[in-house]
């Protein structure tokens, strides 16, 4: 069987995203691997040329990691006929004009999330690879975690019946920087810089919402900035300009076109007492699930207990051992890597893919509905988007 050869431009690969998980755990594990799988029993091997700024720091990255490849010169990068794929992982608002500038060189797109700033440009740059005749795709990595997969597989078995609710509780505490180190980039922190929990998260419950749960109708927002003071990676202070909470309610047409509710907590600045950084509670008619990033645990109708209410005597139930854990019944691989290996049999061999730039704007669409329902302090209809 044929190895054939991907050439694969890939910009903002220094950064936390790019480095871990789309360099290390997903290119580079491929390479390791002995390329994708197509259909017809060959292989494609990604060859990457890291592009960034910093020359010392890409040339470091591509030594460590044994690729041969690397520059500081995007355009030439892009001239190169030998690579057919353009790949960001840069800032946000850079984003749409990389991937524009990329699709005019005749290249494939796949970029992180989101695809834009804002719903105009997103549309734009969705709008633009549509009609180029590329292949494009945007990073929906909540999708291929065990716990949600493990969930979706509930949902297709109908243990839920009919679906009534979802609550997704994500946060953790993320340290100010004065007493303790930060553990997340202060960009994140300051909306001039693309910063914000709405514009980070947003676009990541929309798919999770449309794929599991049902269709986005509408959404109410309330976004908040906790802690205003924050310091950066050198240790000066900084006005944390962005949101860094926000609490939605988000009205869901369910797969069966029942009414759905979801509501959203999203916090840097709470302490975790639940089984994981994200929390899936999904109730239905005959069933209820709460997942977490790889497990998923199960109670049925049948096997509800009866709680009674009395505030005069001790509690005496464990409510987190009422729950059945859904088994691990396939290896999970890293779901980067996974959608990795997706968008490149997109390219190759043209394999079916449903994570585009379109999708990626809808995430960006529901980032501003949130905004606006929290400006304008009502609900916003999110209608389906002309594309
Ligand atoms: N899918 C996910 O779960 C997930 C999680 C975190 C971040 N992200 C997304 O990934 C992207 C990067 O986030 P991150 O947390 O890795 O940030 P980061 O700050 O760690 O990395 C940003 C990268 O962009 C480069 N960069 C910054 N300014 C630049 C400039 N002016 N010119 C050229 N390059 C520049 C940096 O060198 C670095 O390589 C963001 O769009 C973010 O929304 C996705």
């Amino acid at each position: 069987m044929a190895t054939q050869r991907l050439g694969l431009i890939m910009h903002g690969v220094t950064g936390r995203m790019g480095m871990n998980q789309h360099l290390i755990r997903s290119i580079i594990a491929i390479r390791n691997e002995g390329g994708v799988l197509l259909a017809n029993g060959d292989r494609v091997m990604p060859d990457p040329i890291l592009i960034g700024r910093n020359a010392e720091k890409i040339e470091a990255l591509a030594k460590a990691n044994g690729i041969a490849r690397w520059g500081t010169n995007l355009d030439a990068a892009l001239a190169n006929q030998d690579d057919s794929v353009f790949f960001d992982a840069g800032t946000t608002q850079m984003r749409p004009t990389l991937l524009a500038n990329a699709i005019r060189a005749g290249k494939h797109v796949y970029c992180e999330k989101p695809i834009a700033t804002n719903l105009n440009e997103a549309l734009a740059i969705a709008q633009l690879a549509q009609g180029s005749g590329l292949k494009h795709g945007v990073v929906q990595d909540k999708l291929f975690l065990p716990g949600l997969r493990k969930l979706d597989m509930l949902r297709r078995a109908d243990f839920f019946g009919r679906m009534i609710s979802v609550r997704l509780e994500f946060g953790y505490w993320v340290f100010e920087g004065d007493l303790q180190p930060i553990q997340r980039p202060s960009w994140n922190y300051r909306q001039q810089d693309g910063g914000g929990m709405i514009l980070d998260m947003m676009c990541h419950w929309r798919y999770v919402l449309d794929n599991l749960f049902g269709e986005v109708q509408s959404v109410s927002c309330l976004g908040a900035t906790h802690i205003p003071t924050r310091w950066d990676e050198n240790g000066k202070p900084y006005d944390a300009t962005a949101d860094d909470a926000a609490y939605a309610t988000v009205q869901l047409k369910g797969h069966n076109g029942e009414p759905v509710v979801a509501q959203i907590n999203m916090s840097w600045a709470t302490r975790v007492r639940r089984d994981d950084l994200v929390t899936f509670h999904v109730d239905g008619t005959h069933g209820s699930a709460v997942a977490g990033l790889s497990s998923c645990r199960a109670q049925s109708r049948v096997t509800t207990p009866r709680p009674v209410w009395n505030p005069d005597v001790k509690q005496t139930m464990n409510f987190f051992d009422q729950w059945q854990e859904v088994p691990d019944s396939v290896t999970y691989d890293n779901g980067f890597k996974i959608q990795w290996e997706h968008f490149i049999r997109h390219v190759v061999e043209d394999a079916p893919y449903r994570w585009t730039l379109p999708e990626g704007a809808k995430g960006v669409q529901l980032v501003e509905a949130a905004l606006q329902s929290w400006q304008e302090r009502r609900w916003i209809d999110v209608s389906p988007l002309a594309l």
